[in-house]
């Protein structure tokens, strides 16, 4: 069969997502890099293109370069679907011209900028009927669709509590020195959106509540932390979640928890059993009861869900992490690019980053108006 012609735009050798999404690209044979704009400036464009054995007459000047010239190849040699890298005030522009243009698309997270431009987006792609995956990567670990699976299977009855922590401290050591902050575009708005930490983190912990549960978020009450005056984008929140008046939870994100490095802590909690995963952790999951001792879960057996086991490649006991997350979610895109058939939640889809920008408007309103309660109904 042959490969998938994939275009990359952003993700270059200066960034931090890039290596993640070329690395996931290769690792079921499925997709080739054939172009992109891995970078706004022309030669360390192309010089990286080099070093990553690209052919350099599909790297192009710009992102309207690629477009223009891409558009003019003949169909069976045109780049089928392009990996938006950027940071997110480019998303939407960027993702917006490529639907446009007949390409599928896999976004980074949050999907846009603004709630308005996720359903400007999503009409675009429904009209297109469009392949659009938003790589909230932990969705893509076998622990995750694990627990998925057998939430969906009643294997915890009833759910009453979420409880989803996600606590980074990298902010700390820049956000005390004014001059030091300045640098930092996840803390500037006209890069990040109206929100830092929510925006960046607390949108995976949102994803995850309602992909693990397969229940949406009914309301929201958020605390944001600024920090400074001059500061104007959240550093921490905490957010209170209602499904219903019986199922409620909390959402927990910090980029100022000093000492934290990637913490993403999920637990569901219903009447029969509850999951407990950590992203820092991720092949152990564990399942607990009333009456009987803590149980570990772990990838790479036969007991695990279909789904698990799709996402596994080697033997229990070699431990599979995040570049391996992303591969899954790679290979999910692949699935519904060539029409196979694939497992529920594969890949998060525009759906989650649609809601992941109703989340982020609701969650920063909420706190300016005082901490008040406010739907989630997408309308
Ligand atoms: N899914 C995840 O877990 C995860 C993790 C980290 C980052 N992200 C997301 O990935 C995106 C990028 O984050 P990052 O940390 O890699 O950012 P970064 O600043 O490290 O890298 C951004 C890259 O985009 C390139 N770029 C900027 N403007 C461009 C343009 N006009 N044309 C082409 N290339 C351009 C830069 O040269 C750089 O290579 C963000 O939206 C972020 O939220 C997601």
């Amino acid at each position: 069969m042959s490969k998938i012609r994939l275009g990359i735009v952003g993700g270059g050798g200066d960034s931090l997502i890039g290596v993640l999404h070329r690395v996931a690209s290769h690792m079921f044979d499925r997709y080739e890099i054939t172009g992109g704009v891995f970078n706004p400036d022309f030669d360390e464009n192309i010089k990286f293109a080099k070093h990553i054995g690209v052919n350099t007459d599909r790297v192009y000047l710009d992102f309207d370069t690629f477009i223009e010239e891409e558009v003019s190849k003949p169909k069976d040699q045109r780049i089928e679907v392009v990996s938006v890298l950027t940071p997110n005030f480019l998303h939407f522009p960027m993702a917006k011209k490529l639907l446009e243009n007949g390409f599928h698309v896999i976004c980074e997270k949050p999907l846009t900028t603004s709630y308005a431009e996720a359903l400007e987006l999503e009409e675009l792609q429904k009209r297109n009927n469009a392949i659009f995956a938003v790589t909230y990567t932990y969705t893509g670990y076998p622990m995750v669709r694990h627990m998925k699976h057998m939430i969906a299977n009643g294997e915890l009855g009833e759910v009453q509590k979420v409880d989803i922590q996600y606590y980074q401290g990298w902010i700390n050591p820049v956000i005390h020195d004014p001059e030091v902050r300045k640098t930092v575009w996840r803390l500037d708005p006209k890069k990040a959106g109206i929100s830092s930490c929510i925006g960046d983190i607390g949108t995976h912990a949102f994803q995850m509540t309602e992909y693990l549960t397969g229940m949406e978020v009914k309301s929201i009450l958020s605390d944001l932390n600024m920090l400074y005056d001059d500061n104007s984008l959240d550093l921490d929140g905490t957010v209170l979640i209602r499904f219903s008046e019986a199922v409620k939870g909390v959402i927990r994100a910090s980029q100022i928890a000093t000492g934290e490095e990637n913490g993403l802590t999920v637990a569901v909690y219903g009447k029969k059993g509850a999951f407990k995963w950590e992203q820092e952790n991720p092949n152990i999951l564990y399942h607990m009861t009333d009456d009987q001792p803590k149980r570990i879960i772990k990838p790479g057996h036969a007991y695990v869900s279909d789904v698990a086991a799709d996402g596994t490649k080697l033997p229990g006991g070699h431990p599979e992490g995040i570049f391996d997350a992303m591969g899954n979610i790679y290979k999910g895109v692949a699935k519904a690019l060539r029409g196979e058939k694939s497992f529920d939640g594969e890949y998060p889809t525009m759906n989650d980053g649609v809601r992941g920008m109703l989340f982020i408007e609701k969650v920063v309103e909420s706190h300016k108006n005082g901490n008040i309660w406010l739907s989630l109904d997408k309308k």
